[in-house]
């Protein structure tokens, strides 16, 4: 069977496409880059946000309608199935069953929302995006139950992998010449509280970053009360190790954090960032923002102008709040701040992000970074910097290399830099 895959929200999903993708390969199925070459489209779904969820249906339709077979995976298949087999979709799969992907496609099963979690491990294939960075899932699924998230009902409870089965992972990946991996998890922190052997995020990094031919790790999504002053001791220790932390805060209001059921307050977020701040030279921060919670008001809204000026992000991402069925929030309050206001808000918002970003990065301009090449388009290659800044380069330089480069210029998110030779962009 040719196989087309769509793959649609965070990290996690992509990876989750990723091992899909190996497992079809191992068992003589291929995947391929166009949806014209294809015997079935695959769809691995998000439903964080109605956005997300109504894209999902709007390409089944179109998909059908062209006569494409569609299977359905991921964040939608697990929370609305009812919604989905009405598409009258090949199969449905859920988060927990992507080891099923195999049989799905050969007709073999129609739906499964089981959890096979404990099928995935190192020894899975996985068809991998990039040669040279890599994404591992630790933990799975969060118990935060967050009032607006629907992904702790679409993902299950947090499970974490065994640490051993993860550095073996690493390991075979470094041997193919990985040199850079994500740890993934909803909440990256909690990892290793569950097996209750003492098994931690920090102790993960600081064993991964001894392994011979790893250069970078980065881990991904940080629970601002949960970050230990281990996990930061670690970070600012070891230089391989990302000093960019991902520490969504979603409001500064403190009525709407509780609101919220997020577990801390602005005063308690903000000392968080400060200890980062100084314990971790050259750190840096990103978040997430949800705008127009249920209730949120103007002084609302201040509280998290203030707090984005004070924490001064090097990346956020701002989103107008969506009632998801089966929440708390969707279920209880009424979703009364109206869209203008919402749109209002992240303007204001961004515009204010934009300003920081630009100071954050302006700094940088004629100074020489280090970076690690993700991506090449042949003219420009692209890497990040150690605490998570884009930086594109004139020419051609290969994957994983780690370069030198002057920045020369910053726009719309990115610094630009020549690699010492001439540049394209002066
Ligand atoms: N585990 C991460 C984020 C998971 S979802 C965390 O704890 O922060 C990614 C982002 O989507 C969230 O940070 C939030 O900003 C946004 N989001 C989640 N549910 C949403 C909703 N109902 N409406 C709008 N944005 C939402
Ligand atoms: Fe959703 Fe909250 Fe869990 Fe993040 S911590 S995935 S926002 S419930
Ligand atoms: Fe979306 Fe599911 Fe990820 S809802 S953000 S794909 S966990």
């Amino acid at each position: 069977m040719k196989v087309f895959f769509k793959t649609y929200g965070c990290q996690m999903n992509i990876h989750d496409s990723e091992i899909m993708k190996g497992l079809l390969k191992e068992a003589g199925h291929e995947i391929v880059d166009e949806i014209k070459d294809s015997d079935l489209v695959v769809i691995n779904t998000c439903a964080v946000r109605g956005k997300s969820e109504n894209k999902v249906y709007s390409l089944i339709g179109r998909l059908k309608k062209a006569g494409h077979k569609v299977g359905v995976t991921g964040c939608v298949a697990q929370g609305m199935p009812e919604k989905l087999s009405n598409y009258g979709v090949e199969f449905i799969l859920g988060t927990r069953s992507i080891s099923s992907i195999v049989n799905a496609v050969e007709g073999l099963k129609k739906i499964d929302l089981e959890d096979h979690i404990l099928d995935i491990n190192s020894q899975t294939p996985a068809l991998r995006d990039q040669k040279k960075h890599a994404w591992i899932n630790i933990i799975a699924g969060c118990d935060k139950f967050c009032t607006y998230c629907i992904v702790p009902y679409t993902r299950g409870r947090e499970l974490s992998r065994p640490i051993s089965d993860i550095l073996n992972e690493v390991n075979l990946l470094a041997k193919d010449g990985y040199k850079q991996i994500t740890f993934l998890g909803q909440n990256v922190d909690s990892y290793g509280k569950d097996l209750k052997d003492g098994t931690s995020l920090a102790k993960l990094l600081e064993l991964s970053q001894a392994i011979d031919g790893i250069e970078r790790l980065w881990f991904l999504t940080s629970y601002p009360s949960d970050i230990s002053f281990d996990l930061i001791r670690v970070v600012g220790n070891y230089p391989k190790i990302s000093k960019n932390f991902h520490i969504p805060a979603q409001s500064g209001s403190d009525r709407i954090l509780k609101k919220m059921n997020r577990r801390y307050t602005k005063k308690e977020y903000l000392e968080i960032v400060e200890k980062i701040k100084k314990e971790v030279e050259n750190s840096s921060i990103g978040g997430d923002i949800i705008v127009g919670f249920p209730g949120e008001s103007d002084e609302d809204f201040e509280e998290t102008l203030d707090l984005v000026k004070k924490v001064r992000y090097i990346r956020l991402n701002v989103a107008p709040y969506s009632p998801r069925p089966g929440t708390v929030a969707a279920k209880y309050y009424k979703d009364d701040v109206p869209f203008n206001v919402k749109k209002a808000r992240m303007s204001r918002l961004n515009e204010i992000q934009h300003s920081i970003e630009k100071e954050l990065n302006e700094v940088l301009i004629n100074k020489e970074v280090e970076i690690m090449i993700e991506k090449t388009t042949g003219k420009i290659s692209y890497g990040r910097t150690i605490d998570n800044r884009m930086v594109a380069v004139e020419g051609f330089i290969p994957e994983g290399e780690m370069v030198k480069v002057r920045i020369e210029d910053f726009k719309s998110g990115t610094l630009y830099a020549s690699n010492g030779r001439v540049s394209i962009f002066a």
